[in-house]
């Protein structure tokens, strides 16, 4: 029968559950430029509002995965391993992931991308070191995986483009922050790039999509739920994005931060949430017997410096070196933000650091802006550190001439009471 948009529109309006033949007509269409926009948009507030039962998403997941090509990872020897955040402030978590599992005998084969708004992409981090090339071919990716066990490039315009094109439009649309279409559009992506064991980061708290832990249990659970029906391990680590991941903030400053994690120097919590992560994709990879041999590989591999040395070569094989860690950032001025009272920090608003530093340059607020690798946020103080009036609550590399707005945004992101806020757990839940 004679498929119309309409009538699929009307039926998602309805509540009625739509067919996988239904939901692939709907994508193919508007990937081929025959449903309009006005239609498509339609259809996303009726999904927004309505939601999609687990066939559906499931549906809509491999529709968005076959509008375009999928990694074929057949030729990497070993089981391949790959991580995914849904985005956060300071969130540097693929540049010690990857080596760390990398050294312990894993394929970490990547493809990444950029940021955009308060939030950095792996790859804006990668190419502030001179030199590092994004753009493999997939013969030299899939090569250096199996010699260094890693490899991390740009994420081609050929893989889920239909997921692509649904972004932009629900970005103007107020239809991002939908279960069933975020955990489609992650998952189309994953599963296209073709890894066996896949970690999820999702993120909670302010600037991250999921502000509750229910929506981000939901979210987790789906996007599971989706890895099985394509015969995948997924396994999903809910955690805390109030306030930055680590001290640092901006390209080559997070950079810095992830060698130093790396070398076993790095923040609590940056090095917490690595080695957990590490420890899900070494065991479901099969390389150690328990989770706490996995986590004792990794501890070792930082120890050995293993870890450290993977990052070097991943560099080395993409065009670039290992940094000085001691004369690396080349910022103009470093102002130093003091604190006008006392008392401990109750709220570091991870959103207002991310913002703030995308103003100073380290991040895009629009596609075609271009980034200063030098600039950004080193914090001084986290959540629950005391504070007295005078004390260093951060540090602003910059290369601008007036940046009192933007001081007195970053001074703004620390709250501070008199008494210390309860401890927050990183990872409030692991789901799989
Ligand atoms: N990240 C994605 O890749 N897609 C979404 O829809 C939201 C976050």
């Amino acid at each position: 029968m004679l498929m119309r948009m309409v009538d699929l529109i009307e039926k998602k309006r309805d509540q009625k559950a739509l067919s996988a033949e239904e939901i692939t007509y709907i994508i193919e269409g508007y990937v081929a430029g025959d449903i309009p926009d006005y239609q498509m948009s339609s259809f996303l507030m009726a999904v927004y509002f309505n939601g999609m039962t687990h066939d559906e998403t499931i549906a809509l997941t491999r529709a968005i995965l076959e509008s375009g090509e999928t990694i074929d990872l057949s030729a990497i020897d070993g089981i391949k391993v790959d991580k995914h955040s849904t985005g956060g402030v300071g969130d540097k978590t693929t540049l010690v992931l990857g080596p760390l599992v990398a050294s312990c005998g894993a394929k970490f084969a990547k493809l990444s991308g950029r940021g955009l708004g308060h939030t950095g992409g792996t790859l804006d981090k990668l190419e502030s070191i001179e030199g590092f090339n994004i753009d493999l071919d997939s013969e030299t990716f899939v090569s250096q995986v199996n010699s260094i066990n890693i490899a991390v490039a740009g994420q081609t315009a050929k893989l889920a483009p239909a997921d692509k094109l649904l972004y932009a439009l629900r970005d103007v649309t107020g239809t991002v922050p939908s279960i069933p279409l975020i955990a489609s559009s992650v998952m189309s992506k994953k599963l296209a790039s073709g890894a066996d064991v896949i970690v999820l980061d999702v993120k909670i708290g302010e600037g991250a999509f999921m502000k509750t832990l229910e929506s981000a249990r939901e979210l987790s659970r789906v996007m599971v739920d989706i890895g099985k029906a394509f015969d995948k391990k997924v396994i999903a680590f809910i955690t805390e994005m109030s306030q930055p991941l680590g001290y640092a903030v901006g390209n080559k400053l997070e950079v810095i931060e992830a060698i130093r994690t790396l070398q076993g120097n790095g923040p609590e919590d940056l090095q917490m949430l690595c080695v957990e992560l590490g420890s899900y994709l070494i065991h479901h990879a099969g390389l150690s017997d328990t989770l706490k041999d996995a986590r004792k590989k990794i501890e070792a591999s930082i120890q050995s410096l293993e870890a450290s040395d993977c990052f070097r070569a991943l560099l080395e094989h993409q065009g670039g070196q290992m940094p000085d860690l001691n004369d690396y950032i080349h910022a103009q001025h470093i102002v130093a933000v003091k604190s006008e009272t006392s008392g401990y920090v109750k709220t570091l608003h991870a959103l207002d650091i991310g913002l703030a530093a995308m103003r100073l340059g380290a991040g895009r607020a629009k596609k075609d802006d271009t980034i200063d690798p030098d600039v950004g946020i080193v914090l001084n103080k986290k959540l629950g550190d005391r504070v007295e009036t005078g004390d260093v609550l951060a540090y602003v590399y910059n290369n601008l001439d007036d940046i009192t707005d933007i001081l007195r945004t970053v001074m703004d992101a620390f709250v501070l009471d008199e008494t210390a806020p309860p401890v927050k757990p990183l990872i409030y839940e692991i789901i799989e």
